[in-house]
């Protein structure tokens, strides 16, 4: 078992410079498309049974990485591995998902809260957690419910087809969700809904999301209102981002508060201690 992080303010701060540089080298490469899908990946391998996989690092093993569904993936692996070795404290569960995040952030995305603290593992789950594409409506609940996650979770989640692109030697798809895949907005559901799109990608389980009515609730949602897709992605994003993960204590700037107010608290009553002492001894030696 990897040893607990220690998130002190060293740490906070090589979280900072990594974010900086993550900016620097996505908006150098134009690989916030495939950043976001490294994050993903790592992530979404989650069983919330056994508290097993998830964003833990675990995609950077041999093993890992060669599963079907990461091919491509090595391409963003090696992109982090010049941001690790910049940044070596940084752990690569936390890293590959501050990479998730920075890539929708730079891409015009909302704003996502990250909490870092996650620990590495090199133990890779059996192939086969992650979803394929070529299923539909039950293979999806299956894959996302295990993970824990929401039928608002799936849709909103799958609106990181904004950006990007499918490649036939990786996946046998080809093409983009939308007109501009390096642009986050909300137009893979404005897209996803128009039938006369055509040339843009619609994967067997983008069109489950028009299948099923509780998906497509919200796929008409988020294709009506931005804010309101902005508001929930950045939700389920986070959630996906920290399955099985516990934060640190010192991690929860509320923590910090309620600390920082303590400390306050025994300074105070302290010093009230010793000032009504010194009184006491004044008016005794009068
Ligand atoms: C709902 C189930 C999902 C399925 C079946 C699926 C499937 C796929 C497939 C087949 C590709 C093409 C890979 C390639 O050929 O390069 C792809 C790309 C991508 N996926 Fe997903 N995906 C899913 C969910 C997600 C989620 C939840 C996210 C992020 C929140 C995401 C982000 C991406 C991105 C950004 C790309 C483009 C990568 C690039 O341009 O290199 N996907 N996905």
């Amino acid at each position: 078992m990897a040893l607990p992080v220690v998130v002190d303010s060293d740490y906070l701060k090589e979280i900072d410079k990594a974010r900086r540089h993550l900016r620097a080298l996505i908006a150098n490469r134009n690989c916030a498309p495939i950043m976001l899908r490294l994050a993903w990946h790592d992530a979404g391998t989650y069983d919330a049974n056994t508290n097993t996989g998830g964003p833990n690092g675990s995609i950077r093993t041999k093993e890992e990485s060669s599963h079907g569904s990461n091919n491509g993936l090595n391409k963003a692996i090696d992109f982090c591995e010049e941001v690790k070795s910049k940044h070596p404290r940084i752990t690569y569960a936390d890293l590959y998902q501050l990479a998730g995040v920075v890539a929708v952030e730079v891409t015009g995305g909302p704003t996502i809260d990250f909490l870092p603290g996650r620990r590495d593992s090199k133990i890779s789950p059996k192939e086969g957690r992650l979803p394929d594409a070529k299923k539909g409506v039950p293979h999806l609940r299956d894959i996302f419910y295990r993970m824990g996650l929401s039928d608002k979770d799936i849709v909103a989640l799958s609106g990181g087809h904004t950006l990007g692109r499918a490649h036939p030697e990786r996946s046998g798809f080809d093409g983009p969700w939308t007109e501009d895949p390096l642009k986050f907005d909300n137009s893979y559901f404005t897209e996803l809904l128009k039938e006369e799109s055509v040339g843009l990608l619609k994967l067997p389980t983008d069109k489950a999301l028009l299948d099923d009515p509780s998906f497509r609730r919200y796929v008409e949602l988020y294709a009506k209102d931005e804010d309101v897709f902005f508001r929930d992605y950045a939700e389920s994003h986070k959630k996906l981002s920290e399955l099985g993960f516990v934060p640190s204590k010192a991690a929860s700037p509320k923590d910090a508060t309620v600390l920082a107010q303590s400390a306050v608290g025994i300074v105070v009553s302290a010093a009230v201690v010793i000032l009504s002492y010194l009184y006491e001894v004044r008016k005794r030696g009068k």
